[in-house]
């Protein structure tokens, strides 16, 4: 399959990029507008450089924390992402088992392909479900309900989202809306017969979470697009985030928080944590890196609550900047994708095999014995920056 020889996530996401149609890589691959957030999340640690102890006895190293209440293994957990079967018929469970393996929190999102119910029962492990507040709060509601019943031990409120991204590639491709899939795009689904719709159940993929089938090929009477443009309320104010917290009553991350004031305002309204995070580049374009506002965040919510960053993480050096910097922990999205896009379980456990390898290496050359440690005298803006 090629998945040992793939040494590090760049490699899995080549992996990824033979084995998909060009559609649906562009889908996991791709962002907003002209992408320039996408590249900046990544580009943004290399503004950072590390500044290693020596001599301070790395026999072993301690690299456990505390997540969502929850115990993991590593300071990562994997991000939230919709349609996952479109990348292989394994889909949630495969990324939730590897997750598990690895001793880490796995968040599934409102748009996955797998009934949160059926992941609780097949998945033991810390878990947490990603939420919308709907128009119907009711809808909303329901979740809460479903996710208590079902033991999510926290939930991740997704809030950059109040209007659908422009994701360019996904309109030239025909993966949006309406959906019409071009000749170009359809020629590309029949050269990569290792993906292919009979193996994944055929064309109608299952948002299982919120009864709606979206048919890839024939759009359906509604597109996903429509139907997920339909369901964002623009009107959602820190008021429903009171609101949520208080009907849940658990460990609650606000996901998309970019400022410092929008960090308090979260906790003031009941949240346990935030994720810095602008969707990976997808929503809006031009929206700051997530590295870049780790240490103002923490400087503004003091050392207990969560402060999780997410996107553009691609290497071990990555967290241990992230950490440094203050944050508790860091969070995955395309890297897990293109593993299971790659490979399905074993991809994805080949991703995460990477990347805790690389924190383990990168902490001993660092010199940090226990990731609590860590520190800002341990990382610097770039003298070239
Ligand atoms: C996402 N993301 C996302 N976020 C969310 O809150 N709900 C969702 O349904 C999705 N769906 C989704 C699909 C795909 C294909 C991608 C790549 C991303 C965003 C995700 O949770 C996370 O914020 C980013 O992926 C983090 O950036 P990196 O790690 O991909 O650089």
């Amino acid at each position: 399959r090629g998945l040992d020889r793939a040494n590090n996530i760049a490699d899995l996401r080549r992996l990824a990029r033979r084995r998909l149609p060009g559609p649906i890589f562009d889908y996991i691959d791709g962002g907003a507008d002209d992408e320039w957030s996408l590249r900046r999340n990544a580009a943004a640690f290399s503004d950072y450089e590390l500044l290693p102890d020596v001599l301070s006895d790395v026999s072993s190293i301690r690299t456990a924390t505390t997540i969502f209440g929850q115990p993991s293994q590593w300071p990562l957990m994997l991000s939230p992402t919709g349609l996952t079967r479109m990348f292989h018929a394994d889909a949630e469970l495969a990324v939730a088992r590897a997750a598990a393996r690895h001793g880490l929190v796995y968040a599934l999102s409102t748009m996955g392909t797998t009934r949160l119910e059926d992941l609780a029962h097949a998945h033991a492990g810390p878990k947490i479900f990603q939420i919308y507040i709907f128009k119907d709060r009711g809808l909303t509601a329901e979740f809460v309900a479903r996710c208590r019943d079902a033991g999510f031990h926290g939930l991740a409120l997704t809030v950059d989202t109040p209007v659908a991204g422009n994701r360019e590639r996904d309109r030239v491709s025909g993966l949006s809306l309406p959906p019409r899939l071009t000749l170009r795009s359809l020629l590309s689904f029949a050269a990569h017969p290792a993906w292919s719709l009979p193996a994944l159940g055929g064309s109608k993929f299952d948002l299982a979470n919120v009864s709606h089938k979206l048919d890839v090929l024939a759009g359906g009477p509604m597109s996903l697009f429509d139907y997920i443009g339909g369901q964002f309320d623009r009107s959602v104010c820190w008021r429903d985030v009171e609101w949520l917290a208080r009907e849940w009553g658990g460990p609650l991350a606000i996901k998309g928080v970019m400022t410092p004031d929008d960090a308090r305002r979260s906790i003031a309204s009941g949240a346990t944590g935030v994720m810095i995070s602008n969707h990976g580049g997808r929503q809006l374009d031009g929206a700051a890196a997530p590295v870049d506002q780790i240490a103002a965040v923490r400087d503004a919510l003091g050392a207990a609550p969560d402060v999780i960053c997410d996107g553009g993480i691609r290497r071990g050096t990555d967290v241990v900047k992230a950490l440094a910097l203050g944050a508790t922990a860091c969070s995955i999205g395309r890297p897990y994708l293109y593993g299971l896009a790659a490979g399905g379980e074993a991809g994805v456990d080949r991703a995460l095999t990477l990347l805790t390898d690389e924190i383990a290496r990168d902490l001993a050359l660092a010199g940090i014995a226990d990731i609590a440690t860590l520190s800002r005298r341990h990382v610097r803006r770039a003298r070239s920056v």
